[in-house]
């Protein structure tokens, strides 16, 4: 058995020795560098550009701004079918509409050059004040009805309840911040168009790329074969990426750009902050009645982009009524996009918060509780799980956690001068997949190569890949090479939703079943010499296409014009989801409220699993991200000026090894049938999943203070008056 093995990743080697190309690694001739200039207002329009000083640093080529703009559209919004991460392009129009927004571009011979010529830019502003986070004035609101769900009559199911929750929960807003900056090096050859840029969909950036120049979509090369971490953050094209691919073409040069880390911040995507309100009702034996969940987010002025998280909490747990909605709050502020676990990160902090104050109501262990709400169907349409394993996950992560001590008492555990906390959550993510396709070869020393235009974003896909293809085939793990991230190859898909271990195994798996169709052998009986030798070849090439089930004839279309057509998860006959337990132990120090976390142990079940080392990785760096959602991570934007005022990694806070203790990842086997034809759901965002509900309750556990925001800093925890 290849499938599961924990091997150590087949580019390990690559990456630790610098081997590994990066985008912004491919050297490009000569090329020209380029600079962002970048707005400091939140509000307004540019009225004057001086661009002299700039233009007299020695090595500058050009300097474009509203004034000089390049002829570039906006490719379509991504959250509106498209590729674009926003609607808009940047100095199209003088129109400053967020702080940090892109308003000119700076081409020279070094980077040196262009840095120092980006700062000598003058731009005079007429200034507006900006309505840019929660609560500020000038925010447009805009209800989203067809987003919603409803189920059952809601009041009464309300009323129906002795014990319920109605509270209001935050989250905050995050910037992906991947150890990879973002760059773009644009190179012509001719009317082709080569771009390296780090991305986590080479398809649908080559497909905007082209849209966005105007040219044809087999003009336009993308190359992206390692990211350095992705998270969503690479998702969706970028705004400078053609803008650079048009300097390019201007100067007649390649042209080269990093992003810093702190114009990251602002040009690309993030994660928004989020509202909720969250009622749920409990009845005899803590049997939920009624469920609603409405949340408001964050966006751009021009873009409606929500995550609508209320879609998937509403399918956990039993309930007689469900209703949802959602609210996408206008602001002037960039577009979000998406971001690990985009809808379930923060909507499963206000879901898994509540269920533990009830459970405090109900006089409830908080286990106990959710098994008395497990269910076999979804209460929304009442489809049946392909399967669920989530109480098996509680099971396995408790008796390892210890909880069967567990005493739900605030300030039942003490040590020293630490207040000793527990808490858990449910962690889920829905199996998505989406339509692939592949080119395998194998040749008569049973050597095979995979060509596919899907990613590697760190996660392991190239090892596991590999894996899937070496036992489909039945030949040595050793003998697969695998090529990703190139939008050359046969399409692939998006990296994300975690879909791409789902669709990639799938159509690796047709196309081998296409091999041994031809060649009259078995992944058991394989034989390369002997098979070969009897077909009369030296080598078989199969390309396959895998359109999952539930895509409609029209989905199945966008994989050869650079869309995506997600499905899974709540499907109308089916529904599906991988789950998890996590509980965490939190030390509340009982002077300075410094809040640790000594433990945390989740246990995850998603079907077949590929690589034991690359999933626990997956499963360990998610519930990491977690404690910094839950403790750490903020986004920090001032009211007054839009300014984000933590754009850096020093003031941006993320967890170190110190702030990680004991963590452990169980994995629980599962077996599904149903979901797809490799019996894989996704595992790539579970695990941040539920973490920061985990640790909030365990929070409360230790001082009885209730923080219904994330994160959870010293001043809330400051002993009530
Ligand atoms: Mo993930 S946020 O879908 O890259």
């Amino acid at each position: 058995m290849t499938i599961g093995n924990p091997i150590n990743r087949i580019d390990g080697k690559l990456k630790v020795t610098g081997s590994a190309r990066y985008a912004a690694d491919f050297a490009v001739g000569t090329p020209l560098y380029a600079e962002l200039v970048t707005s400091t207002i939140g509000l307004g329009r540019v009225t004057g550009v001086d661009d002299s000083a700039a233009r007299r640093v020695p090595g500058v080529r050009e300097v474009y701004s509203h004034a000089n703009p390049l002829p570039v559209d906006a490719a379509d919004f991504f959250g509106m079918g498209g590729r674009a991460q926003q609607s808009w392009q940047p100095f199209a129009e003088p129109d400053v509409r967020f702080n940090g927004e892109i308003v000119g571009l700076v081409v020279a011979d070094t980077l040196i050059a262009a840095r120092e010529a980006a700062r000598s830019m003058r731009l005079d502003y007429e200034t507006q004040e900006p309505a840019a986070v929660f609560g500020a004035e000038g925010l447009e609101p805009e209800e989203l009805p067809d987003r919603g769900l409803s189920a059952g009559d809601i009041e009464a199911a309300m009323q129906a309840a002795t014990q319920s929750v109605d509270e209001t929960y935050r989250t905050s807003a995050n910037t992906h911040n991947a150890m990879e900056l973002f760059a773009t090096t644009a190179q012509w050859s001719g009317d082709e168009l080569t771009v390296y840029v780090p991305s986590q969909w080479v398809e649908g950036f080559a497909a905007g790329i082209a849209e966005e120049l105007g040219i044809d979509r087999s003009r336009v090369r993308v190359v992206s074969p390692y990211v350095g971490g992705g998270f969503g953050g690479k998702g969706s094209l970028f705004t400078w990426t053609s803008i650079i691919a048009a300097a390019a073409r201007d100067l007649g040069r390649p042209v080269k750009l990093y992003v810093t880390r702190e114009q990251g911040f602002t040009t690309a995507s993030y994660r928004a902050e989020t509202e909720q309100d969250f009622r749920l009702g409990a009845g005899e034996g803590g049997r939920f009645t009624g469920f609603e969940h409405t949340g408001r987010e964050i966006s751009s002025r021009a873009d409606t982009y929500v995550v609508n998280g209320s879609e998937n909490t509403s399918r956990m747990y039993h309930a007689d009524a469900v209703r949802t909605g959602v609210t996408c709050v206008h602001a002037d502020r960039q577009t979000p996009g998406f971001m690990r676990a985009p809808p379930e990160t923060p909507y499963f902090f206000a879901l898994e918060s509540g269920v533990d104050e009830l459970a405090w109501k109900l006089g409830m262990d908080p286990v106990e509780l959710r098994r008395v709400n497990d269910i076999d169907r979804e209460p929304v349409n009442g489809v049946p799980y392909t399967s669920r394993s989530l109480m098996e996950c509680y099971d396995a992560a408790a008796d390892r956690f210890g909880w069967s001590d567990y005493e739900q008492r605030v300030g039942s555990r003490t040590d020293g001068d630490w207040l000793v906390g527990w808490g858990c959550a449910t962690a889920t993510y829905p199996t998505l997949m989406a339509p692939c396709s592949v080119r395998l070869h194998l040749d008569a020393t049973g050597t095979a190569r995979v060509w596919v235009a899907s990613h590697d974003v760190g996660t392991g896909a190239y090892t596991v890949l590999a894996q899937a293809t070496a036992q489909a085939l039945g030949i040595p793990v050793e003998n697969v090479s695998i090529e990703l991230g190139d939008s050359r190859l046969p399409p692939g898909t998006i990296a994300g939703g975690s879909i791409s271990t789902a669709s990639n195994v799938s159509v690796i798996e047709i196309a081998a079943r296409q091999i041994h169709d031809k060649l009259g052998t078995t992944a058991e009986t394989m034989n390369p010499e002997e098979a070969f030798a009897n077909y009369g070849q030296r080598a078989i090439e199969e390309y396959a296409e895998w359109i999952p089930p539930a895509a409609s004839r029209k989905q199945a279309r966008t994989l050869y014009n650079g869309k995506v057509a997600i499905v899974g998860g709540p499907e109308e006959d089916y529904t599906a989801f991988a789950f998890g337990a996590e509980f965490a132990e939190v030390r509340v120090h009982k002077y300075t409220r410094e809040v640790r976390v000594p433990r945390l142990i989740g246990a995850f079940a998603a079907g077949r699993i590929m690589n034991e080392k690359t999933a626990r990785s997956q499963y360990l760096g998610g519930m990491i991200w977690g404690l910094g959602h839950a403790l750490l991570e903020k986004t920090e934007v001032d009211p007054r000026n839009g300014k984000i005022v933590n754009a850096n990694i020093a003031e941006y806070l993320v967890p170190v090894n110190a702030d990680v203790q004991e963590l452990e990842a169980i994995l629980i086997p599962e077996t599904d049938e149903k979901v797809n034809p490799a019996g894989v759901k996704g595992i790539g965002e579970i695990g941040i999943v539920g973490t920061a509900a985990a640790i909030a309750n365990a929070v409360y556990h230790a001082t009885g203070i209730r923080v219904r925001h994330t994160p959870i800093h010293v001043e809330d925890l400051l002993p009530q008056a």
